[in-house]
């Protein structure tokens, strides 16, 4: 994206998984642009990047390990200023000549540091040749803020951080001083301000860590006095823009599946070009129930750019019909997709105006993920993806990927900001394959009736749910509020009874779960009298169910959806 590619980012050396992710997530939080790269990377590519500052994260190795990273020394000659967390400290220090011992305890969680303002801590320089302290005479209660690290502008003198370590800097590299310590560490946080390096052993990045957004603050804007350059208006303003340059007046094809990405390019692309953009949405017949309804609506009426709702639900219906295997259902649902889309591609190119353009919904969790891109450059990118697209023979497309920059929660923003409503924009993570792969065993026409009724039914008691917990808490997402639910339709049927009558029919999952990411997630802790209201509705209101169960399971052991 063009304002990406102009503007100097502030880059995160990436140590160990998620770490880089969370702190440039943290960094744009503040308005400025960030982006990550591989811990490896040399000092010759940093400048060719010129950052405007550099961010090192922490990651799970020790530094002494034989395959621990490394940075290029050099990195941290450049003039530019950097800041380290946990690894990042511990790299820093060993770099420049440190030394970073095992500490007794460990701490893991919340730590109390306490800044270095007071005079009496400047005696930690002062230690005889047994490394004991010499001196802590009466300068004990003197304050004296001007020794107060300019990362700690505007915090308290005693705070909580949230610490997760064993090894600790036990030696300062040369020109270094101690900034802040815990009881058990005694280098909580260091610093050589004439050259504009900076490291803490505890992790500002996180949330427990309550003055962490403030000392990130005070380095990108006090000590290195960047300019905000990441808001939204900017964003859009030169998303816009430098979709209207990369496609001049070609035609632009695009596949709507309904989830939040896909919407997203779908709405900024119509905003940057109009009626060059033709939006493709299959229907699989596999969403939720008004889902499809709700795609077209926002899509033939909101935006003005050419909308085409493919019916492909009997075609899906048939080559589904018998298939009990998973991934083989994946398999199918995911290559009729192209065979769809393309269908349509060729279709409307034939009408003498060719479509040069494919719009992709590719945004920069994937990217980093599939580690397409080393350095921040596009080209590796466009290919890698340009390889995943299973294209026909003698067909082909340019790809424009406008989100590849952005974060989830930013492409959200982005959305909203777009006029996109909010049951696309916060829409729950919902799998490509959709209900076929919550309908365990062979997908029919009438299962997938009886799921989307009793899917409805969980999705409204428990937005409501959510919503109460929300008035009361304040919090979109609390503690206990899901994250995540639907109703799953397993392969047996059960006996019960109705009126007078004997029932043999259908028993329905309700799986709802707290989670943040996905990766790990927990059953939610429903009051009995949502989970009641529930069962009661779906056995009266869904012809077809007469028994609801709920997944009392967390990830791991389990996954959430049930195939
Ligand atoms: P699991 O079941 O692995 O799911 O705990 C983790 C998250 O991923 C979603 N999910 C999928 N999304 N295609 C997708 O696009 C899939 O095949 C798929 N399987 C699971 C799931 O809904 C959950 O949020």
């Amino acid at each position: 994206m063009d304002n990406a590619s102009t503007i100097k980012p502030v880059i995160v050396f990436d140590f160990g998984a998620q770490y880089g992710q969370l702190i440039a997530r943290r960094v744009r939080d503040l308005n400025v642009y960030s982006e990550i790269v591989p811990c490896d990377i040399s000092a010759d590519e940093v400048r060719a990047i010129d950052p405007a500052a550099i961010i090192l994260s922490g990651g799970p190795a020790s530094v002494y390990a034989e395959d621990a990273p490394k940075i290029d020394p050099e990195v941290l000659e450049l003039g530019i200023p950097v800041l380290g967390f946990c690894y990042g400290q511990q790299i820093m220090a060993v770099t420049l000549g440190g030394k970073v011992g095992h500490t007794e305890k460990g701490e893991y969680g919340p730590a109390v540091i306490t800044l270095c303002d007071k005079q009496e801590t400047m005696s930690v320089h002062d230690r005889n040749d047994d490394g004991k302290v010499t001196d802590f005479n009466s300068s004990f209660t003197v304050l004296d803020k001007s020794l107060t690290s300019k990362l700690y502008e505007g915090t308290p003198d005693e705070q909580t951080v949230w610490m997760s370590h064993r090894d600790a800097v036990c030696e300062l590299p040369s020109g270094f001083r101690i900034t802040a310590t815990t009881e058990v560490c005694p280098v909580a946080s260091m610093e050589c301000a004439e050259k504009k390096l900076y490291a803490t052993q505890f992790h500002p990045e996180v949330r427990h860590t309550p003055y962490g957004n403030q000392m990130l603050s005070n380095f990108l804007f006090n000590i290195c006095g960047i300019e905000k350059n990441w808001t939204m208006d900017t964003i859009i303003e030169d998303s816009v823009a430098a979709i209207r340059e990369q496609v001049g007046d070609s035609r632009v094809i695009l596949g709507l599946s309904g989830g939040v990405d896909s919407s997203v390019v779908a709405a900024l692309c119509a905003k940057a070009i109009g009626k060059q953009l033709t939006c493709v949405f299959v229907n699989h017949g596999l969403l939720r129930k008004n889902e499809p309804e709700e795609v077209e609506e926002v899509f033939s009426k909101q935006f003005d750019v050419d909308f085409i709702h493919v019916h492909a639900e009997e075609r899906y219906l048939s080559l589904l019909d018998g298939v009990a295997d998973p991934e083989q259902k994946r398999r199918i649902i995911g290559t009729q997709f192209w065979n769809e889309f393309f269908a349509v591609a060729q279709e409307i190119a034939d009408d003498g105006r060719p479509v040069q353009f494919m719009a992709q919904g590719t945004i920069y969790p994937d990217i980093i993920e599939s580690g397409a891109r080393k350095t921040g450059g596009k080209a590796s990118t466009i290919k890698s993806h340009h390889n995943l697209i299973p294209f026909p023979e003698g067909v082909h497309f340019d790809l424009i990927e406008p989100l590849d920059h952005f974060f989830k929660d930013e492409v959200r923003a982005l959305g909203t900001a777009l006029g996109l409503p909010d049951h696309i924009v916060h829409r729950q993570p919902f799998p490509g394959p959709g209900l076929a792969i919550r309908i365990i065993g062979a997908v029919d026409g009438e299962k997938l009736e009886i799921l989307k009724n009793a899917d409805a039914i969980v999705r409204e008691e428990l937005d409501a749910y959510n919503e109460r917990l929300y008035q009361e808490t304040g919090e979109r997402n609390s503690e206990h509020s899901c994250w995540q639910y639907f109703a799953v339709l397993p392969d047996i049927k059960s006996v019960g009874v109705m009126g007078d009558e004997r029932t043999y029919q259908r028993p329905i999952i309700l799986r709802a779960v707290e989670s943040s990411d996905a990766m790990t997630a927990d059953w939610a802790k429903l009051p009995y009298e949502v989970l009641a209201k529930i069962s009661s509705r779906i056995v009266a209101e869904v012809p077809g169910a007469n028994r609801v169960c709920y997944d009392i399971t967390s990830k791991p052991p389990a996954t959430i959806e049930w195939e």
